[in-house]
């Protein structure tokens, strides 16, 4: 295939000392502002509600970062008639226009790095490092999308003598974003200004836990160029306006992010069709994993014990992407495990803006709670061969190995979305693959392994969506590596990729007897 020319934006190279101090400048400030208020933004007007939900740190839950409002059905009512009032302009500003607004939101994603970061970091526990990578991976949002948009926007021409066919496309309408928290910056980013550049007036629905960063991002979005009813932020409860939202007629586009229970309901929904409603929707549902690393006995064991450790533990295991199976060959189970736990021992758990971080909080005292419940379901159904130590304040849970794990197992089957990884045993390679494919989930997948046929093998029959051969399974970029699952982890095409836009848009051909 043809080359990419894209160029992704570059992580923070935290080994600078300018640059240490630079985020730790900016931690400093963004503390100073936590406790503030945000609304909703609706036609271009921030409106007042009557409701207000407290956002916290998950790492010091008395701290509240914020206070953000809570819209009501009435107010996603409001938002969804701006949206048609500023749809026909929308939809026939020229691509050129549209692509540089996404670009001129890139530019102010990048100049606010480091307080993007600290915010994250506040807000949803992210560790410092790990907050870089996302706001590279928001801005390389924008500028690929524009890219592409600009790639698409001519459509083609095939003509006959006596007849030309012009293939092109337009923007399918309104667009509702639904969005999780544990990319809080980089997925409501990538899918808001891929809804915004095909040219449908999008409105987003950010998660609870992560409403203040959105808040920081609608700000952004809104200083870069999106006209009033063009962008608008709808900040309120998932069950209550989400719904409203989906199952709204004048909806054309639902972009959604999260729990695959959540998405499945989306979807069932948005297929009813609603008084007055003159189209089918079209619904992106990208939702959970439950991701496994095959390490085989020709694997280097360096490598895949530091693989595995970060896939599983990076963000507290809250990532789709995680690993939360490994599947280790008989021949070296023992050592395997024995260096998995020795390493895991290592990370340090604690708050998540401290510098020596390696594990910080989960995300609520809920999901704590929730995680907490299958570590006990663990413990009947394997051995519990680690727990980690964390802080008694904060929302936290050790990281946690069970080993002798049964393919079946409750915690080998159910995305527990928290620092706790199962490890199972395979006599043979193919029964390792059989195992991995068990699940109804295909987002992610690894392999260790130096053995030409089991990597091919591996290419062949691991059904995921994005299969890793010899690296880690988390931390896909932009354009490199385009990201999405199947089977039950989703219904979209990958983002940060070259098919992605073409779902936002409705494709057109006009032919003329000339
Ligand atoms: P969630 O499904 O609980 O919530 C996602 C969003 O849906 C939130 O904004 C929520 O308010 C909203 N929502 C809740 N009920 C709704 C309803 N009835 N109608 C409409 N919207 C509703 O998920 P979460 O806890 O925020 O995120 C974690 C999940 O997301 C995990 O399962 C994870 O695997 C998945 N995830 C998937 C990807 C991917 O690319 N495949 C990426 C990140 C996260
Ligand atoms: N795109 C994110 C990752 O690859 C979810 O980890």
């Amino acid at each position: 295939g043809k080359t990419s020319t894209f160029v992704n934006a570059a992580n923070t190279d935290y080994a600078v000392a300018s640059l240490r101090h630079r985020i730790e400048a900016a931690l400093d400030n963004v503390h100073r502002q936590l406790g503030q208020t945000y609304s909703p933004i609706i036609g271009g007007e921030r409106v007042n509600t009557l409701e207000y939900s407290d956002s916290r740190n998950p790492s010091h839950p008395q701290e509240i970062v914020g206070r953000v409002g809570v819209a009501t059905i009435e107010d996603a009512e409001h938002a969804i008639r701006a949206a048609k009032a500023a749809q026909k302009q929308w939809q026939h500003t020229p691509v050129s226009e549209r692509a540089a607004i996404l670009r001129r939101a890139a530019d102010l994603l990048e100049a606010q790095r480091h307080e993007l970061v600290a915010w994250m970091c506040y807000e949803v526990g992210k560790v410092v490092a790990e907050g870089d990578a996302e706001v590279s991976e928001a801005v390389d949002f924008c500028r690929y999308y524009a890219d592409e948009m600009e790639r698409l926007s001519g459509g083609y021409d095939r003509n006959f003598p006596g007849e030309t066919n012009h293939y092109h496309y337009q923007g399918r309408g309104i667009a509702v974003v639904i969005s999780p928290w544990n990319f809080p910056l980089a997925i409501p980013t990538g899918m808001t200004v891929a809804a915004l550049v095909t040219g449908n007036c999008t409105i987003l629905k950010p998660a609870d836990p992560a409403a203040v960063v959105a808040a920081k991002l609608a700000e952004i979005l809104i200083a870069a160029g999106f006209p009033a009813g063009v962008f608008q932020f709808l900040p309120g409860r998932g069950a209550v306006v989400g719904p409203y939202l989906t199952q709204h007629p004048d909806v054309h586009l639902i972009a959604f992010t999260g729990s695959q229970e959540v998405g499945c309901r989306i979807i069932a929904e948005a297929a009813r069709l609603q008084r007055g409603q003159t189209h089918i929707k079209r619904v992106i549902a990208e939702m959970g994993g439950k991701n496994a690393i095959i390490v085989d006995e020709s694997a280097d064991l360096d490598q895949a014990v530091a693989g595995v450790v970060h896939s599983a533990f990076g963000y507290s295991g809250q990532k789709c992407s995680a690993c939360s199976r490994v599947i280790v060959l008989e021949a070296i189970y023992q050592p395997f495990v024995q260096r998995l736990i020795e390493a895991t021992k290592s990370l340090n758990a604690g708050s998540a803006h401290w510098p020596s971080t390696r594990v910080g909080p989960v995300i609520t005292a809920a999901a704590r709670d929730r995680i907490q419940e299958y570590i006990v379901k663990g413990q009947q159904e394997a051995d519990l061969a680690f727990s980690g130590t964390v802080p008694e304040e904060g929302y936290f849970v050790p990281p946690t190995i069970f080993t002798n794990v049964p393919p079946t197992a409750t915690i080998a089957q159910e995305e527990i979305f928290g620092p706790v990884l199962a490890v199972l045993r395979a006599e043979t390679f193919d029964q390792a693959l059989e195992i991995a494919n068990t699940t109804a989930y295909a987002l992610t997948g690894g392999l260790y392994s130096r053995t030409p046929s089991h990597i091919q093998a591996a290419k062949d029959q691991f059904a995921v969506g994005n299969l890793y051969i010899n690296r880690g399974i988390t931390g896909a970029i932009v354009d490199r590596h385009p990201f999405g699952g199947f089977k039950l982890s989703g219904i979209g095409s990958k983002a940060g990729g070259r098919d992605y836009l073409l779902q936002f848009l409705e494709p057109r051909v006009i032919t003329e007897n000339v």
